[in-house]
């Protein structure tokens, strides 16, 4: 019997700007659900590319002096090189300026304009010749262009349109009788809303520039840019053309991966145009969320945020960032990207729990049994918890996989990291190893966590493609023992697997450190140095200084702030200090230990109104003595305009729990 196909796709980016993470994000996404439906044994077709026409790219080559066309060949360049970079496995890799693309949309749009779907008709509104852009009566500003603010003249351009509007209802039926084909659901309700408001007919051509898919039958026109983009999907596969085997094999994808931003062209202009030319839709659109930076828009130069993926991957490795784009954010959602959670993640998840697990593994592997485990085992019933959990993973992931929640897929395999991680503290294997006769126990415990390394290790492999070879090195796993078909079955790792500790998984990194030599970075790529200001940016720093009488100082750097320790403590005991009424003696839980640190507050707080609330520490700085206490570190509180000190109050947030 045939494999059964799954057909994914990528939106086509524009090459008008290199390659960022934001793309990434989403081909990191589809890569890891390509991998894996081909992992699970589907014949699996993977596709992304480059959207390259319209008027923006025109523009931005003028600007450069080249033609469209070179200035796109160059950063799609960049973009292959970055999937490269980054392991992702398309099959293939579409280019909206392949000859069999542009020959393909000219047929469809010729198909469409004989079946009375597109139309000549006038495209009518306010026109900005400088602008070359059409705006509507709501759009002007004081009757003039938004843009430049120059006069706009009424205008008609002959233009062809595609009839949208009379697919309003098919649309809405398509939602009620497929209501997974707008996943996640939330952005269903916005497309209902959409399409009530009103479906006008859609411009799918312009006159006004040439970069372009020329009309055939009337060249003076160039396809609109999303009529081009949207068929990519389809003449991708060969559709069109002489040779769509793989059209017919394929087609309809199995879903199509969106920024949310252009879930609307996915869900309302793609499928009707599909209606109209009598094609089987898409089965799902799944529109994911936006990778936010640094203060929730844009990218934040203070935190050192770099947000270069190559840069990245030089410094962490590829898998680390695979790891860190498809675990941090749920799919579907929005979320932060910062160099810091970056890095906790590594250091904790890959570092501490992964690299760890292995690493005391093979380590105990060689050192007990010089890296072949003994095949006389001795189990005992605490191994069955860590067992059943091992051999249910699979079936958790794939669930996970199925509605595209990566993130989720890899907590279930973190959380039995963490449980083999316990099963060693429980197990104790380094007391076990000094009694001859708890061999057979030692040589269960360390084949139990080599097993789960094994299962791990074949359920990572989509998500780190790189990590999982090198675990199974390590183990000695191989063949049979490292199919997916095995992911679920227990004992499968041969009695005389060769057990070696290898390399460092990922090495620890020093976080300041990291931060200070990432705003160097910035620092580097942003310019020789500060560049001369400008009267105008002379005026905006005039307008950014602090209004009067608000305390100032003068500015430091991060690195200057980076030497101060913040951290959370806990208050176990307060009392009053004899020899200073001002002072009061906190006693502190900083996560570590205890310790005393004596605060000038008195005259705020009661020792009752302390105890058992967790404030703000600066564990870093020098002890001092005060009035014969020694005081190791200082709480923080604010001196409020009325005079009165309130001490910063974090309940809630354990005690140790750094602050930055
Ligand atoms: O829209 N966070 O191309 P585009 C998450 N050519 N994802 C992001 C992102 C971010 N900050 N920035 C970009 C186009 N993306 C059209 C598509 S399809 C027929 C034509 C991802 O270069 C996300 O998937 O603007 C988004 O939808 C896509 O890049 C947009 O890329
Ligand atoms: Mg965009």
């Amino acid at each position: 019997m045939e494999p059964k196909t799954f057909y994914i796709t990528t939106p086509i980016y524009y090459p008008s700007g290199k390659a960022h993470i934001g793309h990434s994000y989403c081909t990191v996404g589809s890569d890891a659900i390509a991998r894996y439906k081909r992992m699970q044994g589907y014949d699996v077709m993977f596709l992304t590319g480059t959207d390259e026409h319209g008027q923006k790219i025109e523009l931005k080559a003028a600007e450069k002096g080249v033609t469209p066309k070179e200035y796109v060949d160059k950063i799609v360049a960049g973009f292959q090189d970055l999937w490269k970079l980054l392991d992702i496995s398309n099959d293939r890799f579409i280019r909206t300026t392949d000859n069999d693309h542009v020959k393909a949309v000219q047929k469809i749009f010729r198909q469409l304009y004989d079946k009375g779907e597109i139309y000549k008709g006038a495209y009518k509104g306010w026109y900005c010749t400088p602008c070359e852009a059409f705006w509507t009566e709501t759009q002007l500003k004081d009757h003039k262009c938004p843009d430049c603010e120059r006069e706009v003249k009424w205008a008609e351009e002959e233009a062809y349109f595609f009839r949208l509007s009379k697919y309003s209802d098919r649309l809405l039926q398509l939602y009620e009788e497929h209501p997974e084909f707008i996943q996640p659901e939330s952005r269903k309700n916005e497309m209902i809303n959409f399409i009530k408001n009103g479906l006008e007919d859609l411009c799918v051509s312009r006159t006004s520039f040439t970069w372009g898919i020329p009309v055939d039958f009337d060249p003076k026109h160039v396809v609109y840019v999303w009529l081009d983009a949207l068929t990519n999907y389809i003449t991708a596969m060969g559709y069109g053309s002489d040779h769509d085997e793989d059209y017919r094999k394929y087609w309809p994808a199995d879903v199509h991966f969106v920024g949310k931003e252009i879930v609307r062209f996915h869900t309302i202009i793609w499928p009707a145009m599909l209606m109209a030319l009598d094609l089987p839709l898409p089965k799902q659109v799944y529109g994911h969320g936006w990778l936010l930076f640094g203060d929730g828009t844009k990218m934040s130069k203070s935190k050192g945020n770099v947000v270069d993926p190559v840069v990245l991957c030089d410094r962490y490795g590829v898998d680390a960032i695979r790891y860190f784009l498809l675990r941090e954010i749920p799919f579907g959602a929005d979320g932060n990207f910062t160099n810091e959670a970056l890095i906790g993640r590594i250091n904790s998840d890959l570092a501490n729990d992964l690299g760890n697990l292995l690493s005391r593994t093979t380590a105990m592997a060689q050192k007990y049994f010089g890296g072949t485990i003994p095949a006389q085992r001795e189990t005992a019933p605490i191994d069955q918890e860590l067992i059943d959990m091992a051999t249910g993973l699979r079936e958790k992931c794939d669930r996970h996989v199925d509605g595209y929640q990566f993130s989720n897929a890899l907590a279930e395999i973190w959380k039995l990291i963490a449980r083999a991680n316990k099963y060693i503290d429980e197990t104790a294997p380094w007391v076990l190893g000094k009694d001859e006769a708890q061999k057979g126990r030692l040589a269960a415990v360390i084949y139990h966590l080599c097993e789960v390394l094994r299962i791990i290790s074949i359920l990572i492999a989509p998500f780190m493609p790189n990590t999982a070879p090198k675990i199974q090195a390590q183990i000695g796993a191989h063949g049979d023992a490292v199919c997916y078909e095995n992911a679920g079955v227990w004992g499968m790792l041969p009695a005389d697997a060769v057990i070696t500790k290898g390399e460092t998984l990922f090495p620890r990194i020093d976080v300041e450190k990291e931060i200070a030599e990432l705003i160097a970075i910035i620092g580097d790529t942003s310019g020789k140095g500060e560049p001369a200001k400008t009267d105008s940016a002379k005026e905006e720093t005039k307008a950014a200084q602090p209004a009067e009488g608000t305390v100032t100082m003068e500015q430091i750097g991060i690195e200057d702030f980076l030497k101060v320790e913040l951290r959370v403590a806990k208050i176990q005991n307060c009392e009053p200090i004899k020899k200073a009424k001002k002072l009061l003696k906190l006693t502190l839980d900083d996560g570590e230990g205890e310790r005393t640190v004596a605060s000038g507050i008195a005259k705020w707080y009661a020792p009752e109104d302390l105890i058992g609330k967790s404030i703000v520490l600066v564990s870093n700085l020098k002890p001092a003595t005060l009035c014969g206490v020694e005081s190791q570190g200082m709480i923080l509180a604010a001196d409020c305009p009325d005079g009165e000190v309130k001490v910063i109050f974090v309940d809630g947030i354990p005690a140790g729990s750094k602050i930055h």
